[in-house]
């Protein structure tokens, strides 16, 4: 069996060293790694398993050196100069940022979703949205039972999505609310108005708050990041015209994202054939007995690469209407694992 040389781009990142773990755990046929970021921090020490690597910077010749496969994490402008790069030098790329999603040649991939999309690529293949990984495992099985005839997205998203500022951002809100503690303002209407420290991310305090502005605002009053959702949604399950909406929230949670997910479709259901659809698809577990109030929230999906589904009920509302709520570590499935998994498919088991 060969044995394949891989680069890391972005490995000091917050997603870049989940991959390092998550490759960690797989135990892959690589034999080399090499991992790269900015000139900010080549020469730092970079643990993996039982080995110390140093960090390298990415130049324009870094990945012309043999590489048969690249994991990229580190944002738009660094995808859209160096992956050309490397897909031309017979590297193939596995990029998560947005920077290629919607390009027709390029395959947008949930393993458990689309793995048949991933052999039409040419060099490059995208890591979808974070939300969106989540939502399309959930719903790609519901789509071939009931035939989804529209969705409304709510998320609620931890700052971990926002990379190493967002997570400082909280951070140093729940330290600056813990050094001016005082008791009796408590619950004070003017605690965490304004941040007594630097916003490296957001705009306004994230601690105490919730954020209805995920990513950069687009001329019709939608986020980018509601835009993901719906285009990307539509790519994967190869739907273009479905009718979604969406409302992206940052909320003050470090990791994984939850999501409410209001469906209607075509057909008619039973409630238990729709828990017996979504025990069935992979990577999904379903954590729904409300009257033991089980269900998914971010402190116990954390760490776990599935995609957990809960408050299964029907929308009582609309015609073959549906309410799941949704909850994956947005670090993981919503970017590592999944990129890790997308690897796995193009390394040949025999
Ligand atoms: P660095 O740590 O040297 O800045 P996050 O979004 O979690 O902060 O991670 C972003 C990742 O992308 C980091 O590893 C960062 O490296 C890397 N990165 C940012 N800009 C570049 C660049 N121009 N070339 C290579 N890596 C970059």
């Amino acid at each position: 069996m060969k044995n394949y040389k891989l680069a890391v781009v972005g490995a000091t990142g917050v997603v870049g060293q989940k991959m390092i773990e998550v490759l960690n755990e797989r135990k892959l046929p690589i034999s080399e790694y090499v991992f790269f970021a900015s000139c900010r921090s080549a020469g730092k020490s970079l643990r993996f398993g039982d080995d110390v690597y140093s960090v390298k910077e990415l130049n324009e010749d870094s990945l012309k050196d043999n590489f048969d496969f690249a994991l990229f994490s580190a944002g738009g402008e660094t995808a859209l100069k160096y992956a050309p790069i490397a897909a031309e030098n017979g590297c193939v790329v596995i990029d998560n940022s947005s920077a290629f999603r919607m390009y027709d040649d390029v395959p947008l991939i949930v393993p458990e979703v689309n793995p048949d999309d991933i052999t039409k690529h040419k060099g490059i293949i995208a890591n979808p949205n974070c939300s969106t990984i989540q939502a399309v495992c959930a719903l790609k099985p519901l789509d071939d039972a009931f035939k989804i005839k529209r969705i409304v997205y709510s998320t609620y998203q931890a700052v971990s999505g926002a990379g190493s500022k967002g997570i400082h951002d909280l951070e140093n809100g729940i330290k600056d609310y813990c050094q001016n503690f005082d008791e009796e303002k408590i619950s004070d209407s003017e605690c965490c108005k304004t941040a007594n420290y630097t916003l490296e991310k957001f705009k306004y305090p994230i601690f105490n708050n919730c954020l209805p502005h995920i990513d950069s605002f687009l001329d019709n009053g939608y986020t980018k990041e509601e835009e993901k959702m719906i285009n990307e949604t539509r790519k994967i399950l190869r739907k273009p015209g479905l009718a979604i909406t969406a409302t992206t929230v940052r909320v003050p949670v470090f990791n994984s994202h939850c999501e409410s997910i209001n469906i209607e479709f075509e057909k008619e259901f039973e409630l238990e054939e729709v828990f017996n659809v979504l025990k069935e698809a992979p990577g999904v577990i379903v954590e729904d007995d409300f009257q033991n109030e089980l269900y998914a929230i971010p402190t116990s999906v954390s760490g776990h690469n599935e995609v957990f589904v809960s408050r299964i009920r029907r929308d009582f509302s609309i015609e073959n209407g549906l309410n799941i709520w949704v909850v994956a570590d947005n670090i993981r499935k919503g970017a590592a694992s999944n990129a890790v998994q997308i690897l796995e498919n193009l390394i040949p088991t025999a």
